[in-house]
């Protein structure tokens, strides 16, 4: 059987995400990952932290401590937050390990022998008040392309056009402010990804099914000199992989280190091993999903990003791979994802701007964003998070739709036929028809997520909580009990059997609530969901003990919509 890899864009070390950063890889993949194991298929769900480069180095500054100890710590509180969201990660390591050492000095060193790299002298922008080298990130100024003000000295962000920070119109430091930048000398490693050109066009051709948004991007950049040009892998910074090991081919380098854009993708493949070492299991268990001829030739490898990833990963990654000349696993399909607004403007970190991953944890329960960011997936255009939306979403969906469909079912079942499901008649024409239906939905929903279509999953699975509703209005159980109590058992037995159904089918989406659902009613665990539903829904019969569960989804009132919409407006500075 396939096996399933699959990655999640590794999240940036300094400071708790966004919901944007949510819902942009973590969240979806989470989801394709439990759909998959749900499928019976073997997983393994990588992520990690990004923790080189400036943004560590700056932040454990400002905090005072050493920016190993400002690492832990921060990489501690992200496991806590994804673990808190219910996110199913197989690993979740650390760019930073020895495993990512040891494997980005490998890459660095094949590349070199097959010459894919090469020395050179580059004039980088110098701060004399910061007193270092700028990475490009920490320079910003006017977008030549685009006159976006804030572009920043690698890419603007608004037009997505990859820059470098002499093109940009009044440079500054972003660290100091200051104006007074020189350009200075300093020789680094560059990858020479122009030479692989021709191999690269070639494998994205092969890439038929892969999304609009990814293809294009990656052809742009292919198709562009600027989006192929080579690119430095190292930098004069002290936090990171150092380059020195190698003093023989590479003297001079001592004081620097490889760069962000070359380690972090490599980290995908060292936390695999790192989740290997960790457990003490045999180097084969993290090759066989990494190299083709140890097992990985049966792996069927999956990125999620979103999309100002995607050029490193179509071109700078692929690239590596291709360069180092082993027989390592390319991905097979790349899941980019646009924009999260929130109330019509950006997310921003730096004018606290938005929800992130902790604070939104503080207000409501996971599933509820869960549920909103998925069945809202910037997908195929930019997204804006509303109050609005939320409230009208979580309110009807969750508690009106599903909530109360399971509340009402119990809540009957036990006051009228007690703490036992009763012995009841087969199935009648209703409940027939209605199983066709689900058996629809549940068809599309399984087809949806193995193409990660994750807005249109989150209609096929509202669909099915919606055929329940409609069959329990239409059988209405409580009308007949007096002249027909043996009905209204099986409808209720019907009933009870849909909400083992939910919780199976809703797992990938709000895993918390279906597990409490599912030890509630003492639903047996299922390893891998049915072909079909004719026989799943007759699980549960005569003697199975029924409770009245809490109730599920506390509604949004318009008084905590109104009030959280000012608190994370950002303007009350
Ligand atoms: N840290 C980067 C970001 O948040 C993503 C790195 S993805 C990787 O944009 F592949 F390079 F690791
Ligand atoms: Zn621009």
């Amino acid at each position: 059987m396939e096996r399933i890899l699959i990655t999640s864009a590794l999240p940036y070390i300094n400071g708790v995400k966004h919901l944007g950063n949510l819902i942009g890889s973590q969240l979806p993949s989470d989801v394709y990952a439990r759909f998959m194991r749900s499928l019976g298929f073997e997983v393994m769900f990588i992520c990690a932290t990004d923790e080189h480069g400036t943004p560590a180095e700056l932040a454990a500054i400002s905090k005072n401590i050493p920016v190993k100890d400002y690492c832990e710590e921060m990489w501690s509180l992200q496991k806590k937050i994804a673990d808190d969201f219910h996110i199913s990660f197989n690993y979740f390591g650390r760019s930073s390990s020895q495993q990512n050492h040891q494997l980005t000095q490998h890459f660095a060193t094949k590349l070199w022998e097959n010459s894919f790299i090469e020395e050179v002298e580059e004039k980088q922008v110098y701060s004399l008040a910061d007193n270092r080298f700028l990475p490009d990130r920490y320079i910003t100024g006017t977008c030549p392309a685009c006159g976006y003000e804030k572009a920043r000295g690698d890419q603007c962000e608004l037009c997505t056009k990859q820059l470098e920070p002499t093109d940009l119109i009044n440079p500054k430091s972003t660290i100091s402010g200051s104006q007074s930048l020189e350009i200075r000398t300093t020789k680094n490693l560059f990858l020479k990804q122009s030479l692989l050109k021709e191999k690269l066009e070639k494998w994205i051709e092969t890439k038929e099914g892969w999304p609009v948004l990814t293809k294009s991007i990656a052809k742009k950049w292919l198709n562009t000199k600027e989006g192929l040009k080579d690119r430095g892998i190292t930098r004069d910074l002290s936090w990171g992989i150092p380059v020195k090991k190698y003093e023989n081919i590479w003297p001079g380098f001592e004081d620097k280190v490889f760069y962000v854009w070359f380690d972090a993708p490599i980290a995908y493949i060292a936390t695999t091993k790192e989740w290997s070492d960790k457990n003490k299991l045999p180097d084969m268990s993290w090759k066989r999903w990494w190299l083709i001829d140890e097992g990985a030739e049966n792996v069927s490898y999956v990125q999620f990003m979103a999309k100002d990833n995607i050029p490193f990963h179509t071109i700078s990654f692929p690239a590596t791979i291709f360069g180092s000349g082993e027989n390592w696993k390319q991905v097979d399909f790349i899941k980019g994802f646009n924009w999260l607004l929130y109330e019509g403007g950006k997310f921003s970190t730096s004018e606290q701007r938005g929800i992130f991953m902790d604070q939104a944890l503080d207000l409501y329960p996971a599933d509820y964003w869960r549920w909103w960011l998925l069945a809202n997936a910037p997908e195929s255009s930019d997204t804006d998070f509303t109050w609005e939306s939320f409230q009208s979403t979580i309110n009807k969906d969750l508690a009106d739709v599903l909530g109360n469909f399971i509340s009402r079912v119990a809540n009957f079942s036990v006051s009228k036929f007690g703490n036992v499901i009763p012995e009841t008649q087969i199935y009648g024409q209703l409940e027939k028809e209605t199983i066709k239906k689900l058996d629809y939905h549940y068809k599309c929903l399984k087809d949806l997520m193995q193409n990660i279509e994750i807005r249109k999953s989150c209609n096929a699975l509202r669909s099915i909580w919606v055929t329940g509703n409609e069959y329990l209005q239409k059988a209405a159980p409580w009308s007949i009990l007096k002249e027909n109590p043996e009905k209204s058992k099986m409808i209720i037995r019907f009933s009870l059997n849909l909400i083992n159904l939910y919780s199976l089918v809703s797992e990938p989406f709000i895993p918390f609530t279906c597990g409490k659902i599912r030890d509630h009613f003492q639903f047996s665990k299922v390893t891998k969901w049915p072909e079909s539903l004719d026989s799943f829904l007759n699980t549960l019969g005569d003697g199975h003990k029924i409770f009245v569960p809490d109730i599920l989804f506390h509604k949004i009132t318009d008084e905590e919509r109104i009030r959280y919409q000012q608190t994370f407006s950002g303007m009350d500075l």
